[in-house]
């Protein structure tokens, strides 16, 4: 099977840290379970398949005492990781997860949080992933976050969807089609893998985040289903939603608190 459509997040790559906050000891927190989960302690090569900026594999870097290593497609977000504390432990490869470019049985464990969506031929990326993880006990962690939608995001969103300028996802547009592939018996075209959601009541957080920059991520389209709405068509549902802020929220630098949680599942082929 050969690649198909996916989104790079090259074009976002300097607002992405700003516009995606988790924040500190959330993100050590799932350094944590991810490490327990996976048996890292004895060492062995971790992939954080879609790296991105670096905002989970950094923190997995500083307590794994193996080598993680981070791939990603859009060489503006590997060069985001930068000089972060804990990036030293963090190898970066550009490549596309459609085809990785690594031995089978190479990972002992690997994670994708938010890339599913992306990708069009995500069966092609989970193939992948089975090819490079050991068969000996390596295990997947898939994770979404949930939660932490501003009412002005909603706002947005709804109207362009009524207007229908909201691009669906590329790829799977939630992880249920992706836990059904997975769990479906190899016999029937699945990956006959075992799926868990772990549970983990310590990954969830809050975040009291200014109006003003949600509405400044928003009218820069730094989420990939704004990138194809028409700059006509932005400029209108900005407006609209100026009118719904100044309606919606009093004082001189009004605030939401957003609450989040992050959704991981042990996968086990
Ligand atoms: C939403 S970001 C998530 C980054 C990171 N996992 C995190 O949680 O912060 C998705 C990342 O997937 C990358 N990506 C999209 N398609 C890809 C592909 N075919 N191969 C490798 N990376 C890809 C994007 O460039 C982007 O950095």
């Amino acid at each position: 099977m050969t690649g198909g459509r996916y989104q790079s997040f090259e074009p976002v790559a300097e607002s992405y840290d700003r516009t995606r906050v988790i924040p500190d000891k959330a993100r050590e927190e799932i350094a944590r379970v991810v490490a327990r989960e996976a048996r890292l302690a004895g060492g062995g090569l971790f992939l954080d398949a879609g790296v991105g900026t670096g905002r989970l594999a950094v923190p997995l870097a500083r307590r794994h005492p193996g080598q993680v290593v981070g791939v990603d497609i859009a060489p503006a977000m590997l060069a985001r990781v930068g000089d972060k504390d804990g990036a030293a432990g963090l190898s970066l490869v550009q490549g596309d997860l459609q085809r990785l470019p690594f031995a089978a049985g190479t990972f002992q464990a690997a994670m994708m949080v938010h890339i599913l969506h992306l990708i069009e031929q995500w069966p092609l990326v989970l193939h992948e992933a089975k090819r490079v993880l050991t068969p000996a006990g390596g295990v997947l962690f898939l994770g979404v976050e949930q939660g932490g939608r501003s009412r002005l995001v909603d706002f947005y969103y709804e109207r362009a969807r009524a207007r229908r300028l909201l691009a669906p996802s590329v790829g799977s547009a939630s992880l249920a089609p992706v836990v059904a592939a997975l769990r479906r018996p190899t016999y029937s075209g699945g990956f006959g893998a075992s799926v868990s959601q772990l549970s983990t009541p310590s990954l969830h957080w809050e975040r009291v985040v200014p109006v003003s920059q949600t509405f400044d991520a928003l009218a820069s389209r730094t989420y990939s289903q704004m990138w194809g709405i028409p700059d006509a068509a932005h400029a209108e549902l900005l407006s609209e939603l100026t009118d719904y802020a100044a309606r919606t929220f009093r004082g001189d630098a009004p605030t939401e608190t957003l609450a989040s949680r992050l959704i991981l599942h042990a996968v086990r082929f």
